[in-house]
């Protein structure tokens, strides 16, 4: 439709994006083949059936068993690169790349064949689609804040090409105030900061990732909106919200696409931009998403170009390269 055209047109940022969610199933047989790794699904139609989850820790169950088949750099570079090819459809000019090294390390794979891989594909991207990108090193906050330290002791070598940190895996029960001095050290260290909040956690969890993390963005934020302080705070500070419609969908968050928030926030003066969080496992890219929501809420034009318009002032490029987007 009209509407369809007009999204896929404008160019876009993506600013919350799992580079391990992007893994689809038949890259995954690929790998498992490629790497001698036996797989615990028979098919292709197998592991798709097996994405139906009633919640974020469902998920994480199955996105962490997923990670198995990536070994060696060329098995990161291979990931990104399909990200890549599929974003250049989608008009995205400028990606920041959540990686979640602990998903790896603690499986013996070194760090530098992580983020080697990943690094040379975010080159190639740049040559082969002019995508610029970023990449944001996350703490898996189930895991302990000294782990967290240790993480960021290896990244060390490679600070200079990562521009944040963020926080993700299981909310409930890991608060942000867990990871106050690594986000403190970060900070230190030149990184911007992230943490996702507000997806199943409480808006408690979000007014920590504000005072306690200081963080520069809000992935997800939805419970945000069961408090009128919390939204007012959220609104003066203009504070970037990386909203996921179809993640929502799939992980409960919502109960139909019909009932997402994304046009009450824009209403409230939120911030919010649209994104794909883990897209081969919650059924559509970027666009999908902004197809999804718009159709399902009636956005406007206006809207939908304000949230592309945020996509590219929300993301960390340089000022002169979001004009350049603008
Ligand atoms: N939420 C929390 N952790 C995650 C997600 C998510 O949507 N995707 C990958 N890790
Ligand atoms: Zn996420």
């Amino acid at each position: 439709t009209d509407i369809d055209q007009f999204i896929a047109g404008l160019p876009k940022a993506e600013l919350h994006l799992h580079i391990e969610g992007t893994l689809e199933p038949e890259l995954m047989f690929a790998l498992a083949r490629r790497n001698d790794v036996t797989m615990p699904y028979g098919s292709i139609d197998e592991i798709r059936q097996a994405y139906d989850f009633g919640n974020l820790q469902d998920f994480l169950d199955i996105y962490y068993a997923g990670t198995n088949v990536l070994r060696t750099p060329q098995d990161f570079h291979d990931l990104a690169a399909a990200y890549f090819d599929r974003a250049a459809q989608d008009n995205i000019v400028h990606a920041e790349i959540m990686f979640d090294p602990q998903a790896h390390t603690s499986r013996g794979v070194p760090f530098a064949h992580v983020i080697e891989g990943l690094l040379s594909a975010m080159r190639d991207a740049e040559e082969r689609h002019g995508i610029t990108s970023d990449l944001i090193l996350s703490f898996l906050r189930h895991l302990s804040e000294e782990e967290a330290f240790d993480t960021l002791r290896a990244a060390t070598p490679w600070l200079p090409q990562i521009k944040a940190v963020g926080l993700d895996s299981s909310e409930v029960g890991h608060p942000p105030e867990k990871f106050a001095r690594v986000f403190a050290a970060a900070a230190e260290a030149g990184l911007k900061l992230c943490a996702h909040a507000g997806e199943e956690g409480p808006p408690a969890y979000v007014w920590e990732a504000l005072d306690l993390l200081k963080v520069d963005r809000i992935d997800h934020g939805n419970r945000a909106l069961e408090e009128d302080a919390l939204v007012e705070r959220l609104v003066d500070e203009q504070m970037v919200l990386t909203v996921c419609p179809l993640s929502n969908l799939k992980l409960c968050v919502i109960d139909d696409i019909a009932s997402h928030p994304l046009d009450r926030m824009l209403e409230m003066g939120l911030r919010a931009t649209v994104n794909s969080d883990d897209p081969a496992y919650f059924g559509g890219y970027l666009n999908d998403n902004y197809r999804a929501v718009t159709a399902a809420r009636s956005l406007s034009r206006e809207q939908v170009a304000l949230l592309a318009r945020n996509s590219i002032t929300g993301s960390f490029l340089p000022q002169q390269a979001k004009d350049a987007h603008l």
